[in-house]
């Protein structure tokens, strides 16, 4: 298959990995790379051999590339996915989609306007871990899936992030921040969601900052930072989920699913590898599966390397716009499920992404 060219708008924190993808996934060639802070895409298109530090607009104009990856901070993923597809591009956008639903929907019209692709983040369900997991359910190892858990307990993010302010600001939290891995696995494991409901709280209306080069400032917390969840799936199954920023410690597992045959304990769903244990009805013990599936190490960028060849070949890509949606759309029930104390039918669905093959 024929090269595509890429582009990356927004040099921040997550950006390397992305730079390394042109060398694990042989169809990326990224070619340029571009920043509101001009100084950092300089840094990386030297860092990372790409040939040329653009601005926002040079890249845009760049009739060459054929997608851009989006990694600006949540608060901008519209506004540049938006000038993407305006600019005649397909774009993948970090998690999340957008911050309103409004804004999401946007994308996809636009998008689905042009006869573009929208590809959205998280790609960890198509790490080795969560695809070894989907092929258990899929060969009917666990039977009849009846629910699912997954806790994201965690101190937020202030004592690590040299800029943290965007986690607690709308559009962030541990529910938009950290849900699209958990909900993504699920949709990837499970299938669409029907309805949520949702319980959330802000226990620290002020956070300080423990990293550099901002130690010793305060954030003023816009969104809830505690977050409890039930789903109930289009299949039937029902699930628990807990996004917190509020937690010291805990000892509960990322995620686990339940079937009529047997459990699994799912992999951290913000990685790529395992390890995937299954305890069968009747037996006693659990037992570590082999990984089926390759991609076990940080291989982010496989979702945009999928939507390449997705591109050339004309099959879907899997970390889609649709899927995207839908994770944004349930986050937001969440809270707003909370906030009305009903349970938020979805309006939004999307089909199960198609499982990788075994043997890449
Ligand atoms: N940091 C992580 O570990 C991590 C992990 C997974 C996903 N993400 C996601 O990746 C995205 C970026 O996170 P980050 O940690 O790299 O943030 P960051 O703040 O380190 O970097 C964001 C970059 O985007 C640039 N930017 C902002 N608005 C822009 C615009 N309109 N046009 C061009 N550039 C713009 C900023 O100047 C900055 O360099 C977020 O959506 C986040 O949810 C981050």
């Amino acid at each position: 298959m024929s090269k595509v060219k890429v582009g990356i708008i927004g040099c921040g924190n997550i950006s390397s990995i992305y730079c390394e993808a042109g060398e694990k996934f042989p169809i990326l060639d990224i070619v340029a790379c571009a920043d509101l802070d001009f100084e950092r895409a300089k840094t990386r298109a030297k860092q990372y051999n790409i040939p040329n530090a653009y601005t926002v607009e040079e890249l845009l104009a760049d009739s060459d590339i054929d997608i851009v990856i989006n990694l600006t901070i949540p608060q901008a993923h519209a506004q540049v996915c938006l000038a993407a597809l305006e600019a005649g591009k397909h774009v993948y956008v970090e998690k999340p989609l957008a911050i309103t639903r409004e804004d999401g929907e946007k994308i996809l019209l636009l998008a689905n306007k042009k006869g573009l692709r929208v590809g959205g983040a998280p790609d960890t369900f198509l790490g080795g871990g969560l695809q070894t997991c989907r092929k258990l359910i899929d060969d009917g190892v666990m039977g009849e899936v009846i629910g699912t858990t997954a806790f994201m307990m965690s101190p937020g993010h202030e004592n690590w992030h040299p800029d943290p302010e965007f986690y607690y600001k709308s559009g962030g939290g541990p529910m938009f921040d950290m849900g699209p891995y958990y909900l993504t696995a699920m949709i990837s494991l499970i299938g669409p969601i029907r309805r949520v409901t949702g319980s959330a709280r802000i226990s620290f209306p002020e956070r300080k900052i423990t990293s550099e080069p901002r130690f010793g400032q305060t954030i003023q917390v816009e969104v809830p930072t505690h977050i409890a969840g039930v789903l109930d799936f289009e299949n039937g199954a029902v699930g628990t989920i807990i996004t917190s920023f509020d937690i010291a410690g805990s000892k509960l597992p990322h995620m686990e699913i339940y079937g009529s045959k047997g459990s699994i304990i799912v992999p951290d769903p913000n990685t790529f590898g395992g390890p995937v244990l299954l305890r069968k009805h009747g037996s006693l013990k659990w037992e570590e599966v082999p990984l089926t599936h390759g991609f076990t190490n940080n291989s982010r960028g496989i979702g945009v390397a999928d939507m390449a060849e997705a591109l050339q070949t004309g099959r879907p890509h899997r970390a889609n716009g649709e899927l995207a949606f839908h994770v944004l759309d349930a986050m937001h029930a969440f809270i707003e499920s909370s906030e009305r104390g009903i349970h938020f039918e979805l309006s939004s669905t999307c089909k199960k992404p198609e499982p990788l093959p075994v043997n890449i």
